[in-house]
């Protein structure tokens, strides 16, 4: 949930490290800190707040001497975020200094007999347990790759860390248990992130570490090895295609604005490729069976996208599917049987709830296949299969583009899994409606984002809203409600519309709006008497509908009418529109919401 870096080479450290932590601010922003080796002296800087705040720490500091280095930003999981619980943290004796992402669960243990051995903390972290038992253990051993291994061996939970020691100029020490972290190859130099972005500007080249991996790196020379055994691991360097660019704001206001106008070409990526006139071919899949039960895992959004699937792959592909939010899966005791096919979703590639659901589904022998957007990401690895969603690095903490391209591989899974029921005629329309999305997509966004901000304006005094729609565009409810209610901080929740008088209907008044999704679909009647009853309780009501549909005593605003089930493209987009603006007229921190980070690495 935080994003660390560690920096060994020919440049100052400090520039570097500072710049990576800029581009890993996503994954937390509680506090940042950065540590250095100056000479003999090991300097550590640290400040409360988003990473500015370091800034003017480093104002008027001389560093440029220290040619390796780790740094932090920090989303907050033990002890508040105050500058005494920032990373990096040290030992007693001030030798090491360790940032850590993860959660160490024994920590508590391990604290209580340090403290039994006269070891005294300064912070509420789990993190400084960790640095101080390896402290302990390499002062033990009198070697560092021993004392990794024996700390790590006591250790429980999840975890990737950095750290450095004043007695050994030039090496950064990193590890991972499933906590991402990637080392970046250069020439001279070497990088290791938790995410590939923060080293993207300096090198291309990548190794992707795996759990029980821990690596040495030197100016000039890198070892990977197994923290328990301290054997020699082989590693493959890989070559990053996307640059820095593509990973940054090209010009917008806000990552979230940007990462929405991209969707016309996520629609193009998502498909390119995978069509054979009237078919859908998936590579990916060569070789499995059509599933005879699909058990769909996720999270937030993505579990949102899983929900819309679900619709799909029974009404097209006619294969039974249950969509779980991955943590209670993990704990529900749920039946998963050998011939069960999990598909797990996820934009990072590193939730944990998800991870461990994949890994209980593949314990229980099922086959288990991926969507995902993040190369190389963990849940990319250990899925049996995975099917990349191509949208490219997504920044903003408000997932947007990301759901649009899950959504696409789910209509891709239904149309191959549904071939054989479904006629050629009925393909054909979806793919032709497909292939022709991104444009219409495109040239109805200016007009989507000019109704939002005028409705942002009508709507942002609203004491909470909800969020309406009935089958496939129940989903697009919950989600329209997560995003207005994760960025502007608007109470807003998402209801199947037929729900509505079974109890929230009891909180409907003028100032408690309800969005309804209602597109000229079979169900529109009974989405046209629910809103009925909404009205007749002097609820206002903003109707997103196809023109010429005429919703009673709504404020209506049409998208594009295209062949189902491709309106959820045209909806979803007005839905993050409205939330986005909101947000802005409100004033609110879009790309980087109050108590959320983009990738939610711990339980
Ligand atoms: C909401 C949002 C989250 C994520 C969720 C799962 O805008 O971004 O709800 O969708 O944390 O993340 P991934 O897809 O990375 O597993």
């Amino acid at each position: 949930m935080c994003g660390i870096i560690g920096y060994t080479g020919h440049r100052p450290a400090v520039p570097v490290i500072m710049d990576g932590l800029r581009r890993l601010e996503y994954r937390g922003y509680d506090s940042a800190g950065l540590a250095f080796v100056e000479g003999r002296c090991l300097r550590v800087l640290r400040a409360e707040g988003k990473l500015a705040a370091l800034d003017a720490c480093l104002q008027g500091q001389e560093c440029s001497l220290a040619l390796f280095g780790i740094g932090h930003t920090r989303w907050a999981t033990h002890g508040l975020p105050v500058v005494r619980n920032a990373h990096p943290h040290q030992d007693a004796s001030g030798r090491f200094a360790l940032v850590h992402n993860g959660i160490i669960e024994n920590y508590a243990e391990l604290k209580a007999e340090l403290q039994a051995q006269g070891v005294s903390f300064v912070s509420d972290t789990d993190t400084e347990v960790l640095v101080q038992l390896l402290a302990r253990e390499v002062t033990a051993s009198g070697d560092v790759r021993q004392g990794i291994a024996a700390a790590l061996s006591r250790v429980e939970g999840a975890y990737a860390f950095a750290f450095i020691d004043r007695e050994s100029p030039g090496v950064v020490w990193a590890g991972r248990q499933a906590s991402p972290l990637v080392l970046g190859v250069g020439v001279g130099e070497h990088f290791v992130a938790s995410d590939i972005p923060a080293f993207l500007p300096f090198t291309r080249d990548v190794v992707f570490l795996d759990d029980g991996d821990v690596v040495e790196m030197r100016p000039d020379a890198w070892t990977v090895f197994d923290a328990r055994t301290l054997a020699p691991r082989d590693k493959t360097v890989a070559r990053i295609s996307w640059d820095v660019q593509a990973a940054q704001k090209g010009g917008f206001k806000h990552f979230m604005l940007k990462e929405i106008l991209e969707q016309p070409r996520v629609v193009r990526d998502a498909v390119a490729g995978r069509l054979r006139g009237s078919r859908v071919v998936l590579p990916e899949l060569e070789g499995l069976a059509r599933p005879e039960r699909l058990v769909v895992v996720a999270c937030g959004t993505s579990w949102h996208a899983g929900l819309w699937g679900r619709y799909l792959l029974e009404s097209m592909a006619g294969i039974p599917t249950q969509v779980e939010v991955a943590s209670e899966f993990r704990y529900g005791g749920f039946v998963v049987r050998p011939s069960d096919t999990v598909l797990v979703i996820s934009q990072s590639g590193e939730t944990a709830d998800t991870l461990a659901a994949l890994r209980m589904a593949r314990q229980a022998g099922a086959t288990v296949l991926g969507i995902c957007n993040v190369v190389g990401s963990s849940i990319a690895r250990e899925a049996q299969r995975v099917l990349y969603t191509q949208a490219g690095p997504e920044i903003s903490v408000a997932s947007t583009k990301a759901m649009t391209s899950q959504m696409l591989v789910l209509l891709l899974l239904a149309l191959h899994w549904g071939e054989e029921r479904l006629t050629v005629s009925q393909r054909e329309t979806i793919l032709h409606g497909l292939l022709a999305l991104p444009e219409i997509v495109e040239a109805s966004l200016p007009g989507l984002r000019h109704e939002a901000q005028k409705r942002a304006r009508v709507y942002a005094a609203a004491r909470g809203c909800f969020y309406l729609g009935r089958g496939p565009m129940y989903p697009l409810a919950l989600e329209g409600a997560l995003k207005l209610k994760e960025i502007s901080y608007i109470h807003a929740e998402g209801y199947a519309a037929g729900e509505m008088k079974h109890g929230p209907i009891a909180l409907v008044d003028p100032e408690f709006p309800t969005v309804a999704v209602c597109l000229r679909d079979e169900l529109l009647p009974k989405m046209r008497s629910n809103l009925q009853e909404v009205a007749a309780r002097g609820g206002r009501i903003l109707a997103i509908t196809n023109p010429g549909v005429e919703i009673p005593a709504a404020d209506t605003w049409t998208v594009p009418e295209v062949p189902a089930p491709l309106g959820a493209f045209m909806v979803l987009p007005a839905l993050q529109l409205f939330a986005y603006e909101v947000a802005v007229y409100l004033g609110c921190d879009v790309d980087q919401p109050r108590n959320l980070a983009k990738s939610v690495t711990v339980e």
